[in-house]
């Protein structure tokens, strides 16, 4: 089925969109004419991004969304189908990330890393797969992964393998869902300087220094430049791209 976007206004979920990468999301698509389902743990954290997109004219729904809950997540998607009839984009942008050495990550830790990100990202987009293809249109999912998942970083192991999980997530579930029009694409960005990784660097200045030291373009991406990737790829431009990550990374992973 060639992708081919109804008449209309383009409907996006944009999960994790409280700070960060995921707010910058929803600004972009926002601003490039989506209305949009917008997600975080609790309703009030989402009214700075609810703010920030009000000048869009974008129609936002915020939707309480708890990625190690697969009610919450059956109730956020039917949430997003009910309130706009379709959804055409899912962002499979939350999640958490563990910077922890392999010998003292806990049981626990290891459980909400790859509960959120991994368990989290495919039963969301299992959601968003059986809307679209019982609905009988096209659509796309875009995810969010990680250079962790591609190179090795010390301390980064369980972040690491839940990022490479999704990438190969990416893959599998392009094939399997291509013959209903469904796109499943990934970004993967080096480091962010979002708030919580901010707040990470600023306790450890080293760590910082490090990660710059690795990166040819001596500069971590901007949220502007994550955002700006996953619009390209839910667009009209990008029809032709399906199982692919996009890395956003300065060159990282280049050696
Ligand atoms: N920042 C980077 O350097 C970087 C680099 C590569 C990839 N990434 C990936 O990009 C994405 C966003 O990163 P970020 O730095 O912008 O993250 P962030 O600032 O820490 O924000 C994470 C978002 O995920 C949501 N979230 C956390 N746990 C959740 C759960 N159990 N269920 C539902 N939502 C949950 C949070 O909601 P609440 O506000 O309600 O907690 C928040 O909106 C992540 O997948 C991250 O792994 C980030």
């Amino acid at each position: 089925m060639q992708e081919q976007y109804p008449a209309g206004r383009r409907v996006g979920f944009v999960t994790g969109g409280s700070q960060g990468i995921g707010a910058a999301i929803a600004l972009e698509l926002a601003r490039d004419g989506f209305d949009l389902a917008v997600s975080a743990t609790r309703i009030e954290k989402l009214s700075d991004t609810i703010e920030q997109l009000a000048p869009t004219g974008a129609r936002v729904v915020p939707v309480v969304l708890d990625l190690r809950s697969l009610p919450s997540m059956e109730r956020a998607m039917a949430q997003v189908a009910s309130v706009f009839g379709h959804l055409d984009v899912l962002v499979n942008n939350a999640g958490i990330t563990l910077r922890k050495a392999a010998l003292e990550v806990t049981a626990g830790e290891w459980d909400a890393v790859i509960e959120t990100n991994v368990k989290g990202t495919f039963f969301l987009s299992q959601q968003m797969g059986r809307h679209l293809i019982g609905s009988g249109r096209p659509g796309c999912i875009i995810n969010l992964a990680s250079t962790h998942g591609v190179v090795g970083f010390a301390q980064r192991s369980t972040y690491g393998i839940s990022k490479a999980a999704i990438i190969h997530m990416t893959r599998m579930l392009a094939i399997e869902w291509a013959d209903h029009g469904i796109r499943v694409n990934a970004v993967a960005p080096g480091t962010v300087e979002t708030p919580s990784r901010a707040a990470a660097f600023s306790a450890n200045p080293d760590f910082r220094e490090a990660m710059m030291k690795r990166i040819p373009l001596h500069r971590f991406a901007t949220v502007e430049e994550v955002a700006g990737a996953v619009r390209y790829l839910a667009s009209s431009q990008a029809t032709y791209i399906t199982g692919h990550t996009l890395l956003l990374d300065g060159g990282l992973t280049a050696y």
